[in-house]
């Protein structure tokens, strides 16, 4: 039994014995039922679903550092995101928007040292990696990982089933789950072909932030944090990518998007913008701020 942690911090375990079945039967079945049961369930363009005024997330003075060192990065980062908002995190290189989207999710090479981290409710902080995961965080990481011996179809299945018992529900049957996907692959113009392969491995940098985007629709995240889900897109693939993320957004669920680019801001529209600084929130706007930020670079951002 082979364990792998991903992206999502979901722990996976898969057994090879049962691979070879899966493989035989993926790219044959997938195509009769995609071909059967496709209705493409992702909206054309990007929006802000006006939601309730729900909070479900809610970070104040998080402060964190890198366990090896101590070194502080993050020095009292405060945010709130409620349901049907999509909020995007801008800001220099290296001024802590990754590593705030990891300390959320608990990448274990942060120490939270302050602050607080509350997520539908519950302390964030308390649960284990894998516990947020289950309680509906979602992360796209910036540089997606590659999970070696683990199919696409069965880490998403695996993942997907995880979550579901811990939520009390019975699992997806394999066969099942195909139809479940159809959809959303074509939702993201993938080739079925990609089920078969193993998570990321031999992707390119397009094909992983498009897979990153097929386990967001399965595991239908309450919030999603994408850490440069447009970086290394072709312009169709950013349209594909943003028209899924807009089609996942609904009135009690939420996005948390990390971007260096009004691009993406133009098609998967932010409620707010934030400017990250020195490891904590130096502003915050509307989508104004990022078309300032185009315009002008940092410098035209009075504050910063
Ligand atoms: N594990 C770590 N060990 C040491 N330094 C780290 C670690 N993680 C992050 N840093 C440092 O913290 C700073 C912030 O990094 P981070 O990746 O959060 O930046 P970013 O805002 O996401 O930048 P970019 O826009 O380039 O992706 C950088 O100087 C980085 O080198
Ligand atoms: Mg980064």
């Amino acid at each position: 039994m082979a364990g792998a942690t991903i992206s999502s911090s979901l722990t996976v375990s898969s057994s090879p014995s049962i691979r070879p079945t899966y493989r035989v039967w993926t790219r044959s079945r997938l195509r009769n039922f995609t071909r059967a049961t496709l209705t493409i369930d992702s909206g054309a363009s990007g929006g802000v679903v006006s939601g309730s005024e729900k909070v479900l997330l809610e970070v104040k003075g998080l402060k964190a550092v890198v366990k090896e060192s101590g070194k502080e990065l993050l020095h009292g980062v405060d945010l709130t995101v409620r349901e049907g908002e999509v909020h995007a995190i801008m800001g220099k290189n290296g001024s802590g928007k990754s590593t705030f989207s990891k300390v959320l999710v608990g990448h274990p090479d942060y120490e939270v040292t302050g602050g607080s981290v509350i997520f539908k409710g519950e302390d964030l902080l308390e649960k284990e990696p894998e516990e947020r995961s289950h309680a509906g965080l979602f992360m796209s990481f910036q540089s997606p990982i590659e999970i070696p011996g683990v199919s696409n179809f069965e880490f998403m299945l695996m993942a997907l089933n995880a979550r579901r018992e811990k939520n009390g529900l019975k699992p997806i049957e394999p066969l099942e789950f195909y139809g479940y996907l159809g959809p959303k692959l074509a939702a993201l113009k993938m080739d079925p072909v990609f089920l078969d392969r193993n998570v990321n491995e031999g992707f390119s940098g397009g094909e992983k932030k498009r897979n990153e985007i097929l386990q967001l629709a399965v595991l239908e995240a309450d919030l999603a944090i994408l850490d440069e889900v447009d970086s290394g897109l072709d312009v169709d693939a950013l349209q594909d990518v943003s028209s899924a993320v807009s089609g996942l957004l609904k009135p009690n669920n939420a996005v948390l998007m990390i971007t260096h680019y009004q691009r993406l801001l133009e098609l998967i529209h932010p409620s707010f913008v934030h400017i990250m600084e020195g490891g904590k929130i130096v502003k915050t706007g509307d989508s104004s701020l990022a078309k300032q930020l185009d315009e002008g670079g940092y410098k035209a951002i009075s504050s910063v």
